[in-house]
């Protein structure tokens, strides 16, 4: 083998970008048949065209393919394998067309499949939630504010908080989809091109909505990408956040969970340890999807109209997103299916009096105390019954006295329960409200997958 040239090496994008071959190719057959019928190029040579674009993508896709790497990229490849079939004709597919506008379309092609895929991947998550929420719909846990116990929720109420984060992923992604959906093929290098080429048609040959309205902004355009990952980032976060609480709710301190034994792994020297590994590395892997979207903010940041090779940089962040994404949503759902809520310690948790501190204001407030006031009261309560060593249910109603006249007998009619079911309000955690919210989300699954 010939040693490489190291600029060709420095400037090939050949080996990573040869992952675009079906968008490519499915680009050159649309356009092909569009120079045909607009006369630009004769039906055979069209015929023949793609005919060699078709069994090119056979050779790509049974590993036949001689890919050379003193080729620059994807596109290079494709022409020079159609010139090696073909001869002389294959050089009429460029006709009307630049890899500037040609590379553009590839990319927003792929981000429209990501989009897809990744819009069912989240729903297929959002699914799963719904499902581990009403397998234990009666599981109590303490809410946390600062991670200090704070009030009681319903297990399926935390994990409904998740599904609508999803939900706005869904969105955001979507949002993404809809922006790459504009066809930039025709733009040429930068200025348009000379021949009379139909860009409708290659729209819809391609599945595009509409074509760009300004050839120098459709080449050098790459806001698609940042609104992929920055929709990317935003969901990794959610989905670090929910790897989180799993790593914390299976740790010895909570004991909330235990999830199953093919989403943890054993330590080499520690023969009693359960690693979390896969919530640990769906946490870690977020801070890779964060870098390749300030990745593509700095590569994009202060270029001159209009392609730049700059822009040739967009690719590897782009593809290392998607499958850091996919991997995560892929595992996901048989983690949250694996886990097994170990419910003597949920209800021990929940059982913390301490978490009925807010109710016992609230209850003086019905007597006619100011809020304000009600929370200094309960507040000596607090202290007094820990100093004791007390819970709140354990003080009598002497005790309470002690702080505030407006204590009666029915200040024993608060527990968890009556704590929960108080908070009926739109969008709280009464048992009765999270029936309803678990309801809805399922229509909403239904209704519009993905959201
Ligand atoms: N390999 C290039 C890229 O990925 C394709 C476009 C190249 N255009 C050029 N004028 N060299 O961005």
């Amino acid at each position: 083998m010939t040693p490489q040239n190291p600029v060709t090496e420095y400037t090939a994008s050949l080996p990573f970008d040869r992952r675009l071959y079906r968008q490519d190719i499915a680009c050159s057959i649309a356009h092909a048949r569009m120079l045909a019928r607009q006369g630009i190029i004769t039906e055979k040579e069209a015929e023949a065209i793609i005919m060699g674009l078709v069994a090119i993508r056979e050779e790509i896709e049974q590993g036949t393919f001689p890919f050379r790497p003193e080729l620059e990229d994807i596109h290079m490849a494709i022409e020079a394998r159609l010139t090696e079939r073909l001869g002389a004709v294959a050089g009429k597919l460029h006709t009307g067309r630049s890899r500037n506008d040609l590379v553009a379309t590839d990319m927003r092609l792929y981000i429209k499949e990501a989009v897809a895929q990744t819009v069912a991947g989240l729903h297929h998550l959002q699914a799963t939630l719904l499902e581990v929420a009403q397998a234990h719909a009666d599981v109590v846990i303490p809410g946390y504010t600062h991670l200090q116990r704070a009030q009681p929720v319903l297990l399926a109420h935390h994990l409904l908080a998740y599904f609508e984060m999803l939900h706005r992923d869904c969105a955001r992604f979507r949002h993404a989809g809809a922006e790459a959906d504009v066809l930039p093929l025709g733009s040429g290098a930068l200025a348009g091109v000379p021949y009379p080429i139909d860009r409708e048609f290659l729209a819809q040959e391609l599945g595009f909505s509409r074509v760009s309205d300004n050839s120098l902004d459709a080449v050098s355009d790459r806001d698609f990408l940042l609104s992929f990952l920055a929709a990317a980032a935003t969901c990794m976060m959610h989905l670090s956040r929910l790897a989180e609480e799993l790593v914390l709710w299976s740790s010895a301190e909570f004991g909330f969970i235990t999830l199953g034994e093919g989403y943890t792994s054993g330590s080499s020297i520690m023969p009693h340890k359960r690693n979390p590994d896969v919530a640990e590395l769906a946490r870690g892997k977020t801070g890779r999807v964060y870098g390749h979207l300030l990745g593509l903010l700095t590569v994009m940041k202060g270029l001159p109209l209009a392609y730049n090779r700059d822009m040739q940089e967009d690719k590897e962040g782009t593809f290392d997103t998607v499958d850091s994404l996919q991997a995560t949503l892929g595992v996901f759902p048989g983690m949250l299916r694996s886990l097994q809520v170990n419910r003597e310690r949920t209800s021990q948790a929940a059982a913390d009096s301490l978490l009925l501190a807010t109710d016992v204001a609230d209850y003086l407030v019905g007597k006619g105390l100011p809020f304000r006031q009600a929370h200094q009261v309960v507040a000596q309560v607090v202290r007094y019954a820990v100093e004791r060593g007390k819970g709140l249910g354990e003080l009598s109603l002497e005790e309470y006295r002690r702080f505030s006249p407006l204590f009666a007998p029915d200040v024993s009619t608060l527990t968890l329960d009556s704590a929960l079911a108080a908070r009926r309000v739109k969008g709280g955690t009464a048992p009765r409200r999270v029936r309803e919210a678990l309801a809805e989300a399922q229509k909403r699954l239904e209704v519009c997958p993905g959201s």
